[in-house]
């Protein structure tokens, strides 16, 4: 009989997307992405794992409902720790035999375009390899989970490099900086929608790998200086070149996605506001004070430090009503009387 193995991990936020695979089975990307880890327990899934002689089949449960495991990506991930298990001989061949049990909860809507199965999947995969006591790369077990969670196995800065190995061994997240490195650092999460979206990342990046002509040029051309440039910029600690790339390759993320056939539509006229209304401030700033960017769905990230978080929430409080029933009534026409920036 095992003890219960709980865990929690916690949401990642990119600034330089990963959209395209070249490997399907393996969760092998076209680019290089980078991302920030949240502070554990603010966004955050958590899983517990036990395995047992009388269970009778591997069980899932999600937000507190059954699922089934028939999900193949479920089903990877647990036999290739156990695979590695059995290598390692870190349990016996009896402990291996019997069913798990799986438990996992998000503190966030899931499905949402707000990382859940990153922090999901990231979670999961620690604490199987927790309970079957196995050594190994954490970031590539999460990555056959989900390509994204694989840089949730980290705090701070991570990069998850694409590789180039066909077997997908060098496809790993590494550190660039540790969570202590830019303690200013602050991430603002404007829920636009917590409704499941439409098309799910994988499938949308299937489609756009399949379609779009602006995904080969941005894998190619405008990636890899990216990546190189915002690395820079993070251990510089210079938000405004960070910020500036960060927007971009938001940007350039929804416009592969608008040039996917049929297109990818996860930005809402509210999304659309909030990019308006974050470079209208930073003009007004004359400074670039706040990045936004949006994964593959509606809700907003906003990249800032810590002394501009009173000014930017007073500035969405009174751009944006903050009730469920403001946001379903609509947006005010002008930004008119804001005090703080007169000029808006
Ligand atoms: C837009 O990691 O959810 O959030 O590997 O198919 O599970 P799969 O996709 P997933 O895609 C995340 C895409 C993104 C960008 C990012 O997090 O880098």
């Amino acid at each position: 009989m095992s003890g219960i193995i709980t865990v929690t991990a916690p949401v990642n936020i990119a600034v330089i997307k990963y959209w395209g695979k070249r490997d399907e089975d393996l969760i092998l990307p076209l680019n290089d992405s980078v991302s920030a880890t949240l502070d554990t327990n603010v966004m955050c899934a958590k899983t517990s794992v036990c395995a047992r002689p009388d269970i009778n089949e591997n069980e899932i449960w999600l937000n507190k409902l059954k699922e089934p495991f028939n999900n193949k990506r479920l089903q990877n991930c647990l036999g290739e720790i156990k695979g590695i298990a059995r290598a390692q001989k870190s349990v016996d061949e009896e402990f291996l035999s019997w069913n798990v049990r799986i438990y996992s909860e998000n503190n966030f809507p899931t499905a949402a375009g707000l990382a859940s199965s990153a922090a999901g999947y990231a979670c999961l995969v620690t604490a199987l390899a927790k309970l079957y006591k196995v050594k190994t790369d954490i970031s590539a077990l999460a990555r056959l989970g989900s390509g994204s969670a694989c840089r949730s196995v980290y705090g701070g800065f991570v990069r998850w490099h694409a590789g180039v190995k066909p077997d997908g061994s060098d496809s790993v997240a590494t550190q660039i900086v540790n969570s202590l490195h830019w303690p200013e650092m602050r991430v603002l999460v404007l829920v636009v929608a917590d409704t499941k979206k439409h098309t799910s990342s994988s499938k949308g990046m299937q489609c756009s790998v399949a379609t779009s002509e602006l995904l080969k040029y941005r894998v190619q051309n405008s990636v890899p200086k990216r990546v190189n440039d915002i690395c820079k910029a993070i251990k510089d600690k210079n938000f405004a070149t960070f910020a500036e790339i960060t927007m971009k390759d938001s940007n350039q993320f929804h416009a592969v996605c608008l040039d996917t056939y049929p297109p990818c539509v996860y930005m809402r006229d509210v999304s659309h506001k909030i990019v308006e209304v974050m470079h209208k401030y930073n003009e007004i700033c004359g400074q670039t004070k706040v990045a936004y960017t949006f994964d593959a769905g509606p809700n907003a990230c906003l990249y800032l430090l810590e002394k501009d978080v009173p000014e930017v929430i007073a500035l969405i409080k009174k751009v944006f009503p903050t009730t469920k029933q403001d946001f379903v009534k609509g947006l005010p026409e002008s930004l008119e009387g804001f005090p703080e920036i007169p000029d808006f």
